[in-house]
């Protein structure tokens, strides 16, 4: 496999190439010349195939922005105009509506994956740090664009998240004005998010690129996370990997438009049809199912719970469930130097792997008590469910590092697949 630029018999491409090595790049980056290791499984789809929701949102997103109406007397009809009247509206909003699904589907598998496989560990640790970043931008951008459609839950739910920020101290309050523009959640507020929501998309492509770039200096991880070894642990990335990201674009396609088509509404709020009214707050404000599990981590600190807590002289309950829901997020930045262990891949760590599927149950409990009423038993397994996520991330992942006794590692890529042909 050689990187050196390729020669063209097309004297169109040999021209463009001479004055701008387009082709060459393209080659050396997801063509044949880019080696990838030969063992990467279908985890290995998600990060292509987020690649492509990334795309098809921005599309569909422009289209929209050609018939929304960003003001508060319109914004509402503008949207039930794009559903009836525009040509095919309906299906470029659905897909749009659903893409932000399937986004944070593929990207949520893509995470858990990076850590079952230990994917952030050296030398791929900047990459899973702008990957950190990468999901804060998804989540600016999707609060951003619930708000849009002027519905009842795009109005409260854009009230209480933007006002968790006046429990900041001293500035708090100013800053919640300078959010909204004014003194409530109104028309500038929706035309700054508007704005905002056109932006983060762009911003999103830029650190995609700068994760891509990372990626491509110590290339991909593997299932078994050794080293792999030059040359016989590597295959070029074209055909062998574009197929199977075809492949996966496909089988995502059939499920992503399964829901467009016969259940579009799946991941809806129902509330959400009816337009924004400053007057009437609907029974449970609920947010996007994407954002359940930060949300019950908001939640989780109630003030008669907090109160009993050492640092809660400091700060109030409100402020703390504030913290602790972009700590959730943050922490992940430093899961790199957490994680004790010199093992990437769980195949070969027994105790760590089975505390990876509690954690992975944690979050799905998260989500679950996010989406319920904040009240009875609902609360406490919810503070259960908080201090775990960090318990987990904090000391689990730290100590099993150290105590945990790993299985034999293989050499290479190579070496184990031969041992066990064997
Ligand atoms: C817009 C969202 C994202 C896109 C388009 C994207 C794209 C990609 C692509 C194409 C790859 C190579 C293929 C693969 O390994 O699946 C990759 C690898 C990787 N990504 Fe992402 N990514 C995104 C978000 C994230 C996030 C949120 C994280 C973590 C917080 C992350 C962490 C990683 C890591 C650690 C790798 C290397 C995996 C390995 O080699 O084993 N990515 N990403």
């Amino acid at each position: 496999m050689s990187s050196s630029p390729i020669e063209f018999k097309n004297p169109v491409l040999k021209w463009v190439e001479y004055r701008l090595p387009v082709f060459s790049f393209i080659d050396s980056s997801v063509g044949g010349s880019y080696p990838a290791p030969r063992n990467l499984n279908y985890w290995w789809n998600f990060g292509s195939l987020a690649g492509i929701i990334l795309a098809v949102m921005v599309a569909t997103g422009i289209v929209l922005a050609m018939h929304y109406t960003a003001h508060v007397d319109y914004a509402f009809d503008s949207v039930e105009r794009i559903m009836r009247d525009v040509n095919y509206g309906w299906l470029i909003r659905y897909i749009h509506m659903n893409g932000g699904s399937m986004f944070f589907i593929c990207v949520y598998i893509h995470m858990f994956r990076g850590m079952y496989y230990g994917s952030y560990k050296e030398p791929r640790e900047l990459l899973w740090i702008i990957g950190v970043f990468i999901l804060l931008a998804m989540m600016a951008t999707a609060f951003l664009g619930y708000v849009l459609p002027w519905g009842q839950m795009s109005f409260w739910g854009a009230t209480v998240i933007t006002s968790m920020f006046s429990a900041i101290p001293y500035v708090g309050d100013a800053l919640v004005t300078l959010l909204w523009g004014g003194f409530s959640v109104d028309n500038p507020t929706l035309n700054r998010f508007y704005s905002l929501h056109y932006l983060l998309p762009f911003v999103l492509f830029g650190l995609v690129f700068v994760h891509l770039w990372a990626l491509h200096v110590h290339r991909s991880n593997n299932p078994l996370g050794v080293e792999a070894r030059e040359p016989e642990d590597f295959i070029p990335f074209h055909p062998y990997y574009t197929i199977k990201d075809l492949f996966g674009m496909g089988v995502l396609l059939i499920f992503f438009l399964g829901f467009v088509f016969y259940a579009p509404n799946f991941f809806g709020e129902p509330d959400n049809y009816i337009e924004a009214n400053p007057m009437v707050t609907p029974a449970h404000i609920v947010p996007e199912w994407y954002f359940l599990p930060f949300y019950a981590i908001l939640r989780a600190f109630t003030a008669d719970f907090f109160m009993y807590w050492p640092v809660a002289w400091l700060m109030s309950a409100k402020l703390a469930g504030v913290l602790a829901m972009f700590a959730a997020t943050l922490i992940l930045v430093l899961l790199p130097w957490l994680d004790t262990s010199k093992v990437r891949s769980n195949k070969f760590r027994p105790i760590n792997k089975q505390f990876f599927w509690i954690f992975v149950a944690d979050c799905l409990l998260l989500g679950y008590i996010g989406a319920k009423p904040a009240e009875g038993n609902f609360i406490i397994i919810g503070q259960i469910a908080t201090f775990y996520y960090f318990f987990h991330l904090v000391v689990l992942v730290p100590l099993i590092g150290i105590l945990e006794r790993p299985k034999p590692i293989p050499e290479s890529i190579s070496t184990a697949v031969i041992k066990s042909a064997e």
